[in-house]
């Protein structure tokens, strides 16, 4: 029988492990809960990095002949944003 004093003790060790440890756990693991925690992270940073693109297209084109970003930085932005 496993005692509430020995689940806190665990509970204790796994805090206290370093940074590293704790990313190491989380990138090699097979836990399919945590691979849904990962799924939906990887998806609102790449939704948060595709509208920043858009954001800085809808702001060069806001109006006409603006120099908000280069002719070069808008191919950039239209090619990463599509991408992303
Ligand atoms: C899942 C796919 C995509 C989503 C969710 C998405 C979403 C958006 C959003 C929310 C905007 C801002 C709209 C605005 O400012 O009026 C935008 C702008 C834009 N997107 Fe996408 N986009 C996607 C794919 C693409 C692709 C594949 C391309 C082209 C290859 C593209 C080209 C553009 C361009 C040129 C703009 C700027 C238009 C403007 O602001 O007038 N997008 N996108």
């Amino acid at each position: 029988m496993v005692s509430t004093d020995s689940i806190s003790t665990l509970r204790a060790d796994i805090a206290s492990r370093p940074f590293v440890a704790k990313l190491h756990d989380w990138v090699t693991t097979v836990d399919h809960k945590r691979l849904g925690i990962l799924y939906i992270v990887y998806a609102l940073v790449f939704l948060l990095i595709g509208g920043i693109e858009a954001t800085i297209m809808r702001i060069q084109l806001i109006r006409p002949h603006n120099n908000f970003i280069s002719p070069s930085v808008f191919n950039q932005m239209f090619t990463m944003h599509g991408t992303t």
